[in-house]
């Protein structure tokens, strides 16, 4: 019997091979927005892991939306281009469906690098400039302060996301992710503690959720119909008064109602007070509450580092799919290794097959030429 991480899904029309997702991870390693020799390189191997479905990192739709300077962007021709060469080069050599995350960065964007420590640029400064937000409050004490959204801006941004979304189709991604997880721009709307407008986008819940939806449904009419939209969100902030799962699961409905095709369920990043009880798991319980209250696919994340945990985590119906980040940077065959342990079978390059250890003989799917 198939393991339950290894049972065939659909994400809307689009057939994924297994349940293992590989998780949005920036990598800071582009140009003016433009991907580079490490994309290749980098989604390269993970587009051979054997995971169900390839999701390129956090692409920010405008410029000043970028978290760092380095961040792949999707807001011009040029930015376009280099994603694309970066798309065929997958496609050659892999079939792995492919889904981007669409982002805005809000107050939270133009920082340094993380292995330059990740602390703000301020606006004067060689690499940084002005942020935008809900409001004008900084993400922490000592930020420059963010400029608040007006009409104009919130135009600029819905158009941004549904441009990338144009993009993306145009260059034949499978799926979109928008983010709305993180302390990102859309998060800053949605939680109370970043959105004190005095609006129609602040002030209740229903109007904290206005703008996200409204970029859902910008970003649902640009790309074509018959391809997934989803969105990830943060299931908390972690802090008292704060955005939760209770609101979480609201904004689910909202979605689902609108044709979300699948919700990917996070946490936190949006206040330095978070308390997050990081352990294994810590995130399923969200995904868990968004699951039982909605019928569109859940997409668990965080810490899931074992087969038998991810098994479980689709075994008891948790999620529908679990995610994967650093569990797949650090082993990046990790869905072989967890086919091996559960008796599953995982698709694998040609090239590889020889690799295929003698205890584990029906490992790979061969595909016509796969015995040559
Ligand atoms: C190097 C790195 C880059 C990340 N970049 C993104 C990103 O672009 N978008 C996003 O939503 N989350 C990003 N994350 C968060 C991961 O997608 C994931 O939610 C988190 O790391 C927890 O999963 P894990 O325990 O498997 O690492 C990043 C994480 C890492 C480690």
């Amino acid at each position: 019997m198939t393991p339950s991480l290894f049972k065939p899904f659909a994400v809307g029309t689009l057939r994924l091979a297994n349940r293992i997702v590989i998780a949005p991870m920036c990598q800071y390693s582009a140009v003016d927005g433009c991907t580079t020799d490490w994309h290749t390189i980098h989604y390269g191997h993970l587009a051979l892991s054997g995971a169900a479905l390839l999701t390129i990192e956090a692409t920010a739709v405008l410029p000043e939306g970028r978290i760092t300077y380095a961040d792949v962007g999707l807001w011009s021709d040029e930015t376009e281009e280099a994603l694309g060469r970066t798309i065929e080069s997958l496609r050659r050599w892999s079939d792995m469906p492919i889904a981007i995350q669409l982002a805005h960065a809000g107050r939270k964007a133009s920082t340094d690098l993380p292995w330059q420590g990740g602390a703000q640029i301020a606006p004067d400064h060689p690499h940084g400039w002005q942020t935008v937000a809900p409001g004008a409050d900084p993400f922490q004490d000592g930020d420059h302060a963010p400029v608040a959204l007006d009409d104009e801006g919130l135009d600029r941004v819905r158009s941004g996301f549904a441009d990338a979304a144009r993009r993306a189709a145009r260059l034949g991604i499978d799926a979109v992710q928008i983010h709305a997880a993180h302390g990102y721009l859309l998060h800053q709307f949605l939680s109370p503690l970043s959105n004190r407008r005095g609006d129609d986008y602040g002030g209740s819940a229903e109007n904290r959720m206005r703008f996200p939806l409204e970029v859902f449904d910008a970003v649902r009419s640009a790309f074509p119909a018959d391809r997934p939209v989803t969105v990830r969100v943060s299931g908390t902030d972690w802090v008292d008064g704060g955005w939760d799962v209770a609101r979480t699961v609201a904004l689910a409905q909202a979605l689902q109602a609108r044709g979300c095709d699948a919700i990917h369920v996070s946490s936190g990043g949006l206040d330095p007070r978070q308390q997050i009880p990081v352990g294994p798991s810590y995130q399923v319980p969200l995904a868990r509450a968004v699951k039982q209250a909605t019928t569109m696919p859940v997409v668990a994340v965080g810490l899931i580092t074992g087969y038998d945990q991810a098994d479980a985590i689709i075994g008891t119906g948790d999620a529908d799919l679990i995610a994967l980040a650093r569990t797949i940077l650090f082993d990046p065959r990790w869905p072989w290794h967890a086919a091996a342990h559960l008796g599953a079978r995982v698709s694998a390059p040609n090239q590889y097959l020889r690799s295929q250890p003698r205890q584990y003989r029906a490992l790979f799917d061969l595909d016509e030429s796969g015995e040559s």
